[in-house]
């Protein structure tokens, strides 16, 4: 399984619109049919696709780059070629995002110069001046590019804290006992120290005021329980693939996927990097199901176990989410009020706009949607 199936919403649109899930079975038939017939069709429709989504998310550089892919990209070179004759679903691989994310790796590791002179922060470029200049960088740099195309996206979205912070506190007020929390798919770690960043939700402020991570959300409706006694007494997390903050290969992993023109959430991404650096968090390389199944074993009176997840749900496979399902379940019906559960997570449900965070909890399992949020947090509209 590839680690990251679907294009993921962290940095991209969600699966099923890529995949044109959603439109007449008579227009999903003969679209594969068109597919088949023209090869090169499905992936140039996917960086169009890529583009449509890049507008929308506030990103009109990758937009251009996307589109100029999708128009003018040819088989005729080694790069062109291995994009075009894709073999699989180039939307579900997120090729777009796999190519956008190769050339600014080579922008970000100084090894594109000419690439790097029409990059933001430089004002967005002519359409020919940037392609000429992307032409040139995939004929230099063809192994690389060929060899990053290989391997799916990866992201740590820190903007994501600010989605789960009113879970956190939710269940701080409704427990008022310290927190083991549990992070499932946590990539490099960086929302495992979400109690460490500094908030401002709509004027009001929450967390370590001198932090160098700094999450102000566009907040709507009323505001979680910022009172609520928050303690952390164990935190861990599990990736299958899990990423070493300290480590300039991963660094450089985690920023190519950030949108060049989005240099906020590029500062923000550093500043947490360099948080979890130097205070490596506990990520065993491990798969969901099996970390969870022996940790949800472990726990001890008097706090309240947390498991939680953000845009992880979608890349694993059914039975996998079944076993979790099914372990979190046992657990929960096992809890007690001095020894609750509680399930968060921040996902997509096929609704818009943005994703739902939900919470579980036991005893009881009831379950409730806290909020809807962008995918990279910029804002949040809570329900509570
Ligand atoms: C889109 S990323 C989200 C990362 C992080 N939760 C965030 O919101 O920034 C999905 C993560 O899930 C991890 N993942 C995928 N399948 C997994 C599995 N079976 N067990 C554990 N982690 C998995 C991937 O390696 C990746 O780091």
């Amino acid at each position: 399984m590839a680690t990251h199936p679907p294009a993921p919403p962290s940095s991209a649109s969600p699966a099923n619109v890529l995949s044109g899930h959603g439109a007449s079975p008579f227009r999903r038939t003969a679209t594969a049919l068109f597919d088949r017939l023209l090869p090169g069709r499905r992936v140039r429709r996917a960086f169009r696709v890529q583009a449509e989504h890049c507008d929308k998310m506030g990103s009109p550089f990758t937009a251009l780059l996307c589109r100029l892919a999708a128009h003018r990209l040819d088989a005729g070179a080694a790069v062109g070629a291995t994009v075009l004759g894709w073999p699989s679903h180039p939307g579900n691989d997120a090729l777009p995002l796999r190519f956008a994310g190769a050339l600014h790796a080579l922008v970000l590791s100084g090894r594109a110069p000419a690439l790097a002179g029409l990059y933001p922060p430089h004002p967005l470029p002519r359409p020919d001046q940037l392609w000429s200049a992307v032409l040139a960088t995939m004929a230099a740099e063809t192994d690389f590019i060929q060899r990053t195309l290989r391997s799916p996206p990866q992201t740590n979205e820190v903007g994501r804290s600010a989605i789960l912070l009113g879970g956190f506190l939710a269940i701080a007020a409704a427990t008022r006992l310290p927190f083991v929390l549990s992070e499932i798919g946590a990539s490099a770690g960086l929302n495992m120290f979400w109690d460490r960043f500094a908030y401002d939700l709509g004027g009001t402020k929450w967390g370590d005021g001198a932090s160098p991570v700094r999450l102000a959300p566009r907040w709507t409706g009323k505001l979680p329980p910022l009172d609520a006694p928050v303690e952390v007494a164990a935190r861990a997390g599990c990736d299958l693939n899990r990423l070493n903050a300290a480590d300039p290969k991963d660094r450089l992993r985690l920023l190519s996927y950030v949108w060049a023109d989005q240099p906020e959430r590029i500062a923000r991404l550093r500043a947490a990097l360099d948080l979890a650096g130097a205070d490596p968090p506990d990520i065993a390389a491990a798969d969901a199901a099996d970390w969870l199944e022996s940790r949800l074993g472990q726990q001890t009176e008097a706090t309240v176990h947390v498991v939680y997840h953000t845009i992880v749900w979608q890349y694993l496979p059914a039975a996998t989410r079944a076993r979790l399902t099914d372990s979190i379940q046992a657990r929960g019906r096992a809890a007690t009020r001095t020894r609750p559960l509680a399930w968060l997570r921040f996902e997509a449900d096929g609704k818009a706009p943005g994703g739902a965070l939900t919470l579980t909890l036991w005893p009881g399992g009831a379950t409730r949607t806290l909020a809807r949020a962008d995918y990279h947090g910029s804002w949040v509209d809570w329900a509570g």
